[in-house]
């Protein structure tokens, strides 16, 4: 019979060299494990548990709510908040901190968490997902919006769950990415992707076409040498994705190589992007770093950056190193 590694097995393992280790770290990534493939179950269930549809109620950043953002939301928190590993929470669905409910143990980490990527997805059965970031917090006070608001690069831990045809796990403590798979059977995420990398090289790009008008001209410039193709300055032919999930687009870069942007937007001045620094950008950059990929905003890297607020958004451009680094350049270049 095959050895199959578990999640748990795999950390428990890694973590075993590191000095200073006390296994309350293993024992909150379970905790994460729990919620997702609680999560996993009821995406898969769909209309037969009555979960799809809109909620008709708006989250802090002014979007409508379908009915998983909020139970999935639930899920999290509900799993996260008693087991004593936690200070405290941020998730996308909820405006301010989130509090350890004073009747339990407070623990030594926080997590900040997008409990439902890409819900658009949710009603039209396409793919969906959930991110999270790790920090460490000072141990024994309750936590102020300081102890949340750190560099992506300060991070112990970043991953997300992708809800396609099979449930993926990925995952990285800073010692690279591996990839896992639920099996359904047992209830177990095994080991079935390890040491994930993207190539430096692609002929790939995701962006959202539609809002082209909008871009500013380094992106502008980097998308028109695309769809020359073999008859422009590049010299070859791109392909394009758009899967409108974060979490689908970073899985498929980190399996064949690709850049993903939601660039700039000069549709409104006071939104820097669309997508959000404290719980899509800085665990994505993380993972896609330790993947031997890039992470920029187009001007700065994702992990330098120092944080405003908990739901403040950022332009991302991410993916295989050679083409992020090119539009970098671009704006260097000012277009
Ligand atoms: P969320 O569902 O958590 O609000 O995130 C959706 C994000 C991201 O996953 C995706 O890349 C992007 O929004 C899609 O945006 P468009 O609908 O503008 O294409
Ligand atoms: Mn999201
Ligand atoms: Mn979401």
């Amino acid at each position: 019979m095959t050895n199959h590694v578990t999640l748990t097995q795999f950390i428990i393992e890694q973590q075993r060299g590191l000095p200073g280790v006390s296994g309350t770290f293993t024992l909150l990534l379970n905790d994460v494990v729990t919620a997702c493939k609680k999560i996993s179950h009821l995406v898969n269930r769909g209309n037969l548990v009555g979960v799809l549809g809109s909620a008709e109620s708006e989250n802090v950043q002014g979007e409508v709510q379908k009915k998983l953002d909020i139970i999935t939301n639930d899920i999290m928190v509900e799993a996260l908040n008693w087991t004593g590993h936690l200070a405290g929470m941020a998730s996308e669905e909820i405006d301010g901190i989130i509090p350890i409910p004073s009747q339990y143990p407070k623990g030594k980490y926080l997590a900040l968490f997008d409990p439902l990527d890409g819900s658009s997805n949710i009603d039209v059965n396409l793919a969906v997902g959930t991110i999270f970031s790790i920090l460490r917090c000072r141990e024994g006070a309750e936590p102020t919006m300081e102890d949340f608001l750190r560099k992506g690069s300060e991070q112990v831990c970043a991953g997300f769950v992708l809800y396609g045809p099979s449930t993926m796990m990925v995952l990285t403590t800073g010692h690279g990415v591996n990839g896992f798979t639920l099996d359904q059977d047992i209830g177990e995420f095994i080991l079935t992707h390890p040491a994930m990398t993207i190539p430096a090289e692609t002929s790939e790009f995701a962006i959202n076409m539609s809002n082209q008008r909008f871009w500013e001209p380094p992106v502008q410039r980097y998308i028109e040498e695309c769809l020359q193709g073999t008859e422009g300055v590049r010299e070859k032919d791109f392909n394009m994705r758009w899967i409108a999930s974060m979490v689908a687009e970073v899985y498929r870069i980190l399996t064949r190589g690709g850049i993903f942007m939601y660039p700039y937007d000069l549709r409104d001045p006071s939104r820097a992007g669309k997508l959000r620094l404290m719980y899509e950008a800085n665990p994505m950059a993380f993972i896609v770093e330790q993947a031997g990929g890039v992470c920029s905003t187009g001007r700065e890297r994702i992990l330098d950056m120092n944080p405003t607020g908990l739901h403040q958004r950022v332009p991302v451009i991410l993916g295989s190193k050679n083409e992020v680094e090119r539009i970098v350049g671009y704006h260097l270049a000012k277009g």
